[in-house]
């Protein structure tokens, strides 16, 4: 912590002097979570308050999508992320294009589309969904059938929990897509009243070993109000990091897989970022436009 304290100091200074508000996302290492952060929490909760904010400049500090979705909820303000090659392999999956080949073939079938994509993506969307969210939003339409895009995982947990027909995509999540059932096995055999908590973008055979289910922020809140004995955290490394702090009465089994795009952020780069206002977040005024439509959908929902 000592290495990190003059660059808590000067960022925090250069916050109220650039009327900046920093934004992190569970998955930021926990310098950056507990020192430097204004707003934590999972994407929807991201997105939200980036609609709230009456700060000038927001600094996102998680991958370039989360950025955008602010971007796009504030057109008149600076968004800037420490790093722009702070990418997603669920947002790189899938192309505006693509979108509007499925829509060809699956005519008059709605499009709900995870945030974890790009602005053009979006564009194309009639609304976004979160893991937060996601039976709730796909249910919101009323309708038989929906595209949920591009997470396969996300769309296959989706379907096992309404009575709504998905269709899906091939995109996967390069972190949660490495768990294996096999793994939690061995966890739950090693201790039988281990709790196993897992995010939705994990494949079929991890979920199906898993005793609850649930984003980010749902995990971090599960270990906080029901404050099991011993948890494993069945996600991206931070969050058990960031959990750990404010549960002392639970032990914490680390399995470690690290998102390289989440962790391009770090405190040095955060004050460069603020220093010499960089990397600014652009998006074609018409792309977020309509992007705009689909986010805005989704956060108005009263779900
Ligand atoms: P959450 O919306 O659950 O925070 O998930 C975002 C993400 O990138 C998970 O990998
Ligand atoms: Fe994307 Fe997966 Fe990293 Fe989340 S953890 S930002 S879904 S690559």
């Amino acid at each position: 912590w000592p290495f990190f304290a003059p660059y808590v100091k000067a960022i925090n200074e250069l916050k109220r002097v650039r009327n900046a508000v920093i934004l992190a996302h569970n998955y930021q290492t926990p310098e950056i979570y507990n020192c430097v952060a204004d707003v934590v929490g999972d994407s929807f909760q991201l997105a939200r308050e980036a609609g709230k904010t009456d700060a000038d400049v927001i600094v996102q500090c998680g991958v370039h999508f989360m950025a955008e979705t602010s971007k796009i909820l504030n057109p008149e303000k600076t968004v800037l992320i420490p790093d722009s090659r702070a990418g997603c392999s669920l947002a790189t999956s899938i192309t505006a294009a693509d979108i509007r080949a499925l829509r060809l073939k699956h005519p008059g079938v709605p499009v709900a589309v995870y945030v974890n994509t790009t602005a053009e993506v979006k564009a194309e969307a009639d609304i976004c969904l979160t893991s937060g969210n996601a039976v709730a939003v796909v249910e919101s339409l009323g309708v038989p059938e929906v595209m949920v895009l591009p997470d396969q995982y996300l769309a296959m947990w989706i379907a096992s929990q309404t009575a709504v027909k998905i269709i899906s995509w091939h995109g996967a999540c390069e972190v949660h897509e490495r768990f294996t059932g096999a793994e939690l096995r061995a966890y739950r055999e090693a201790d039988p009243d281990v709790v196993i908590l897992a995010h939705p973008e994990c494949p079929p055979d991890v979920l199906a070993e898993a005793d609850f289910t649930g984003s980010t922020a749902k995990l971090a809140d599960y270990v906080k109000v029901r404050k099991p004995r011993k948890v494993v955290m069945i996600t991206e490394c931070s969050m058990a990091d960031n959990v750990m702090a404010e549960a002392p009465d639970t032990e914490f089994v680390k399995p470690c897989n690290l998102c390289p795009h989440m962790k391009r952020i770090t405190l040095p780069k955060i004050l460069e970022s603020l220093v010499h206002m960089r990397d600014e977040v652009t998006i074609d005024p018409v792309i977020a436009a309509r992007a705009r439509l689909s986010v805005e959908r989704m956060v108005n929902l009263k779900i």
